[in-house]
């Protein structure tokens, strides 16, 4: 199982998560990063063939803002730090 979510406290806008999993990262109009499958609260379950697009992203991103984890965040990228 695999749950993603964006820390936008810490997302700088590169915009390298979206370019590598664009059905999972859409950015916000600051350019701040989320996950549009679930409005970013980490609570939906990624799809199997699109885990190694998330786990691309999570290598990608320089602030690791990208947080993976095999259960739900429930809305808190710390939740598992
Ligand atoms: Fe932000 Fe990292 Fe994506 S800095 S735009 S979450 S690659």
């Amino acid at each position: 199982k695999c749950f993603t979510i964006v820390d936008m406290d810490t997302c700088i806008a590169c915009g390298a998560c979206g370019a590598v999993a664009p059905d999972i990262y859409d950015y916000n109009d600051e350019g701040l990063a989320y996950v549009y499958i679930d409005d970013n609260t980490g609570s939906a379950l990624i799809p199997d063939i699109l885990v190694d697009d998330v786990i691309d992203a999570k290598n990608g991103c320089p602030t690791d803002s990208i947080k993976i984890a095999s259960a739900p965040f429930d809305g808190d990228p710390m939740k598992y730090e």
